[in-house]
């Protein structure tokens, strides 16, 4: 309306002036009604911008977005080298989920948040093959790659090296436990399952005959069966080493190499036994990704959610048994107590305090997981002062 009145007044004005034969009216008259409008316009989105510009104290949330969608093609790209598509923040995330390290629940917060948040999630349900062919490896980092962004993929897998294929590295992210508590959930898990029901360990390991499913923790570790001996106890380490045959070798060269990849490729490597924070600084460093996920863990949908992922504890091993696996697992104690000191430290380095002995939010917990957490507490006790 203002705009419609607006332009009658223009043109009298001009018509007034023509009469008078001004040279003013012969420029004016050139300057169409569109022209008019298109000027007026840009002079309003222009201030609208710069207004925004300086409240965000940057370039506006909006104008970030709108160069995305176009490829981020500026007068400047047009004319000058061309800049591959980046957005502002971490935009590739790879979570290669280390095996009972608490993997589940934090798949079932991934999906909750994705659609929270907007980013593709891919899982990947193929569970029992970390280990690829270099040729495998490239087509499953080409296929990451091709995912729209932003994009969280996680998958049971051991580091990928992208670089080695000239692939652009996403950031990594994971989380680890001690190491003979992950032993334990796995073994049972593998006999018995979970929560869901009992007669899902039927569906998990269909095969396994009576002997091997009842067979006693005790009798495993301390008779040396392969499953409660090296090199398959030698499990952590691998999936940060990477896919060098070496790196499944219980060794130094090993363990070395995998904490270099936890400094240079990992955004943050967690420790399940303090998760609550694992999420804060999830939400911290990667919030287009995990901003409100503590208000989710803690919410009482969630709770009923997160109640079938407890793994079923039968026994508790011998003392001499866990000394046995102890001494086996040098290597992936090393690891695991330089995890939890770098998590520490970025803990610390985010004003977050680390409690001598956290304590534990039994409100927030269920019934059942409570008894594979008490059962844990003795272990940690143990594992802390093993003599
Ligand atoms: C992985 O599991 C699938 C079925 O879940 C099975 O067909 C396949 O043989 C397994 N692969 C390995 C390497 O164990
Ligand atoms: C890559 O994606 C294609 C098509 O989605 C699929 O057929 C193939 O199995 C994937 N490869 C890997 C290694 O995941
Ligand atoms: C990745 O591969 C490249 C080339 O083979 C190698 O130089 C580099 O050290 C590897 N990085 C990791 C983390 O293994
Ligand atoms: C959790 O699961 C157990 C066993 O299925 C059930 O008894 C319990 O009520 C559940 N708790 C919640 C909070 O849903």
């Amino acid at each position: 309306m203002a705009k419609h009145i607006g332009n009658n007044c223009h043109k009298s004005y001009i018509r007034g002036k023509n009469r008078r034969g001004n040279w003013l009216a012969v420029i004016l008259l050139r300057v169409s009604r569109r022209d008019f409008g298109l000027c007026l316009t840009t002079l309003l989105v222009f201030c609208l911008g710069s207004v925004l510009w300086q409240l965000n104290g940057g370039p506006p949330q909006l104008l970030l977005h709108v160069r995305y969608y176009f490829g981020q093609s500026t007068f400047l790209d047009d004319h000058g080298p061309l800049v591959p598509r980046v957005l502002p923040f971490p935009s590739k995330v790879v979570y290669n989920r280390v095996g009972k390290c608490g993997s589940r629940t934090i798949v079932l917060l991934l999906r909750i948040l994705a659609e929270r948040n907007q980013f593709t999630l891919i899982s990947s349900d193929i569970h029992n093959k970390t280990r690829l062919s270099k040729h495998e490896q490239m087509d499953l980092m080409i296929n990451i790659s091709t995912v729209p962004q932003p994009f969280l993929y996680t998958r049971h897998v051991h580091f990928l090296n992208f670089t080695r294929f000239r692939i652009d590295e996403p950031v990594y992210i994971n989380i680890v436990r001690d190491p003979i508590n992950r032993f334990l959930s796995n073994y049972f898990f593998r006999r018995f399952g979970d929560w869901r029901g009992e007669e899902n360990h039927v569906v998990r390991t269909p095969g396994m005959k009576d002997d091997e499913r009842y067979l006693d923790i005790n009798t495993c570790i301390l008779e040396s069966y392969p499953e409660c001996s090296n090199p398959r106890l030698f499990y952590i380490i691998p999936y940060f080493c990477g896919q060098h045959p070496q790196c499944r070798e219980p060794s130094l060269w090993a363990l070395q190499k995998a904490k270099e990849n936890v400094l240079e490729h990992y955004l943050l490597v967690g420790v399940l036994e303090e998760l609550e924070d694992v999420l804060l600084l999830l939400e911290r460093l990667l919030p287009h990704f995990f901003s409100d996920v503590l208000n989710i863990y803690k919410s009482p949908e969630y709770r009923k959610l997160g109640n079938m992922t407890g793994t079923v504890h039968k026994q508790t091993p011998s003392l001499k048994s866990l000394q046995v696996l102890y001494q086996r697992m040098k290597y992936e104690y090393d690891f695991y107590n330089f995890i939890k000191a770098q998590f520490h430290l970025t803990k610390w380095k985010f004003g977050l305090r680390t409690w001598p002995r956290s304590p534990r939010h039994h409100t927030s917990l269920q019934h059942r997981e409570q008894q594979e957490e008490q059962s844990e507490t003795v272990l940690e006790k143990w594992a802390e002062h093993p003599r």
